[in-house]
């Protein structure tokens, strides 16, 4: 539903995001998540049209974000980090108003106004103005005016932010609730958030894509699994099995470029295993060449350690 392929933006001499790729599938949450400046705004600025990138190509629904950007912003809803409310309009006429710049058939306005507005459980407030409203209640206003136009995607950057605990969970029920119908991406700086919210996480930090992965993944990574990487000298498909034979190892992944048939392999073992001398072993007995084996620092962990990784008062 969304492609992302090697984006990068500049601002002058600043480079916010850099070759940074990814996909989300229909119906799927996606959690973006990074610590701050990570680039996680400017990503979702270039995908709903507000600015376009330096280079790299994205797709939404099918259609090119710079190329075809009415059919693109026709498909997303768009919650940016501060939401573009009218403080002193009352929530109904707001949200008509919304719907009237969006192009929703004036026939279907009032229907579809009443219907975010139910979505989003703010009908006993639609007459209120913006600006008395709690943060939370406001919140769920800027989340209506992104559904107003029914949009397939939906794009919400850190849609929790400032919000009490309350309204945290309040919130994230209503994202989850809008996920199968709708495709979403949903930017974050706090794991829980995103290990509870997303079926997904793209990891991003300085402008670069880190991790992507499922939560549960990302957990037992985080808890300290460790990767090795070695670069072997042998029939690929053979090195493949054998690797994936040995005792603690988790995952073993190839990476393309064959030079001389030596291919890199990327082994995640269990956390707390050394197996590099098993790893090595293995290669020694089966006559491939070792060229090279080292273990990769963790630095996921540093990144997460960036990231606010509890919530006080949050219970999910
Ligand atoms: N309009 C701008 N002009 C110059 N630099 C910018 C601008 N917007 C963002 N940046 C820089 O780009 C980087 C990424 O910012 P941003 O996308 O807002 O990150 P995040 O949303 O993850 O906090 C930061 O270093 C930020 O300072
Ligand atoms: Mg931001």
């Amino acid at each position: 539903m969304i492609e992302v392929r090697n984006l990068t933006k500049r601002y002058g001499d600043v480079t916010a995001i850099h070759d940074v790729t990814f996909d989300v599938n229909k119906g799927e949450i996606l959690g973006f998540l990074g610590p701050n400046a990570a680039g996680k705004t400017t990503t979702m600025r270039v995908l709903t049209c507000f600015m376009p990138a330096t280079a790299g190509t994205a797709r939404v629904a099918g259609y090119d974000v710079f190329q075809q950007s009415l059919e693109v912003r026709r498909r997303v809803g768009y919650l940016p980090e501060n939401a573009p409310l009218y403080m002193d309009m009352r929530v109904k006429p707001y949200l008509e108003f919304v719907a009237k710049i969006k192009g929703v058939d004036p026939r279907e306005r009032d229907k579809r106004v009443r219907r975010v507005m139910g979505i989003c459980a703010i009908e006993h407030v639609s007459d209120h103005i913006i600006g008395h409203l709690s943060k939370g209640y406001r919140q769920r206003v800027g989340l209506a005016q992104a559904l107003v136009h029914d949009p397939p995607v939906l794009i919400f950057d850190e849609p929790t932010n400032g919000l009490d605990p309350k309204q945290i969970i309040e919130v994230r029920e209503l994202i989850k609730s809008l996920a199968g119908d709708h495709t979403i991406i949903l930017s974050s700086h706090i794991l829980p958030e995103v290990s509870m919210t997303c079926q997904r996480v793209v990891i991003i930090n300085k402008g670069t894509v880190v991790a992507m992965d499922t939560p549960a993944n990302l957990n037992t990574k985080l808890k300290g699994s460790q990767t090795i990487i070695l670069q072997v000298k042998g029939p690929v498909k053979d090195v493949l099995t054998a690797l994936k034979a040995v005792d603690g190892v988790v995952e073993v992944k190839t990476k393309g470029s064959e030079r001389d048939s030596v291919w890199r392999y990327d082994v995640e073992s269990h956390p707390g295993q050394d197996i590099r001398e098993h790893l090595a072993a293995k290669v020694v007995q089966n006559n491939w060449g070792l060229m090279e084996l080292t273990t990769v620092g963790m630095s996921l962990e540093e990144i997460f350690l960036q990231l606010t990784t509890e919530e006080e008062g949050v219970q999910a």
